[in-house]
């Protein structure tokens, strides 16, 4: 079976563990998005608080992964539960923790860390804080992972612009009009039947996100997704477009120097998806089960992989590098085999490090709760 029609589950994985090459070391500008989340996260906790609270609250996070982030939003969540209960005079709460990602992510190494974790919040919230019970969830967020009412707060950052799958329309390699010809997603070349492609892939898994998720969540919940998104209604934007089309470029390297063969490359498609953010809005209001509390765009700026150093231009294009690679590394080996990696990112370094343009990475940030 070729990669390209099997669920993003059977091939996308963060580059586990710690080492030089894992998702922990490289997802520096996944950690600002988390950082600019924060307020919209704050408020929706906030009024949460205001509200009659259980003495079990379950939080859960969707596409965890595992580093520096995974516990992030977490911490934050659980610390400011527990001191404004504090402050308003009730008893601390205990808290049921799920950590959702796919099967095959690095849940080792983040159970490993929780010991540490644990010890970690006490420390910082007193000895009163929890307890807390955290547990793995491996399953695909676009269907059920959790029993119907059971969860209070749910919150997923740099995950949901992850399709379920290619669109299944670029996977007939008989159909010419879909032939993405060197290219990896939707790019300015892209006939139009890929940009729509792509879209309807995203409204059919963002439509199942929100029904799975408004049966799991209890009426009056919140929800805080941050995800990667467009601010303009044109679908390649160089903010969406132009880190794949380098990609592509060096794909292209490739199959000019014979290394990789040209219908491999036109057979390959990343399942990712920026969408416009006045079509997110509208796919809530139709599917209808919750309230669009707050909806705003963040932006990373175009050297965010450096998490706030300043590198020159060819020193960027390493860290960007590195940081694509932990992401795509998996789904790249799965259709082409591994031997091109090195070779590959080589090239991106090079095409990166030639180019001049400094474009920002927008996010989507969007505070929901639950209709009663
Ligand atoms: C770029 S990482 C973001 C990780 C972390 N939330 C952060 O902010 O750094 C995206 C994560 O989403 C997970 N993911 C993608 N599609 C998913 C799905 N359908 N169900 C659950 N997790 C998924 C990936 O496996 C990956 O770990």
């Amino acid at each position: 079976m070729e990669g390209q029609s099997m669920g993003t589950g059977q091939i996308l994985s963060m580059n586990g563990g710690c080492g030089e090459e894992s998702y922990a070391e490289n997802s520096k500008i996944q950690t600002t998005y988390l950082s600019r989340t924060m307020p919209v996260l704050h408020t929706a906790l906030l009024d949460f608080c205001t509200k009659k609270l259980p003495a079990t609250i379950t939080i859960a996070d969707l596409g965890c992964s595992s580093g520096p982030n995974t516990l992030l939003a977490i911490s934050e969540s659980m610390s400011i539960i527990h001191n404004t209960c504090r402050q308003l005079g009730r008893s601390p709460p205990q808290f049921c923790v799920f950590l959702n990602d796919l099967p095959s992510n690095d849940f080792n190494t983040v159970f490993n860390s929780l010991p540490k974790f644990q010890k970690r919040m006490r420390e910082e919230n007193g000895q009163d804080f929890g307890p807390c019970y955290i547990t793995g969830v491996p399953g695909s967020f676009y269907g059920r992972l959790f029993p119907a009412k059971s969860l209070h707060f749910v919150q997923s950052s740099s995950s949901l612009h992850w399709l379920s799958q290619v669109p299944v329309e670029l996977s007939d390699p008989s159909n010419k009009a879909l032939v993405n010809k060197g290219k990896i997603y939707i790019s300015r070349t892209s006939p139009p039947g890929i940009v729509e492609a792509y879209s309807n892939q995203f409204r059919r898994d963002f439509s199942s996100f929100l029904e799975s998720r408004s049966e799991e969540i209890a009426p009056g919940g919140h929800m805080v997704l941050t995800y990667r998104g467009r601010r303009t209604t044109d679908p390649s934007p160089d903010e969406s477009c132009l880190l794949w089309d380098y990609l592509g470029l060096a794909f292209q390297d490739l199959v000019s120097q014979g290394l990789i063969e040209e219908e491999k490359l036109d057979s390959y498609n990343t399942p990712y998806y920026e969408p416009y953010v006045e079509d997110v809005r509208a796919e809530i209001e139709r599917e209808g089960s919750f309230t669009l509390h707050r909806l705003e765009i963040i932006a990373a700026p175009w050297d965010g992989v450096n998490g706030g150093h300043k590198y020159d231009r060819r020193k960027t294009a390493e860290m960007m590098a590195k940081a694509i690679r932990a992401v795509n590394e998996s789904m790249i080996t799965s259709h082409f085999g591994g031997q091109i990696l090195d070779s590959l990112f080589e090239r991106f370094i090079d095409i990166m490090a030639r180019d001049t343009k400094e474009v920002e990475h927008p996010s989507l940030v969007l505070s929901l709760i639950r209709k009663s």
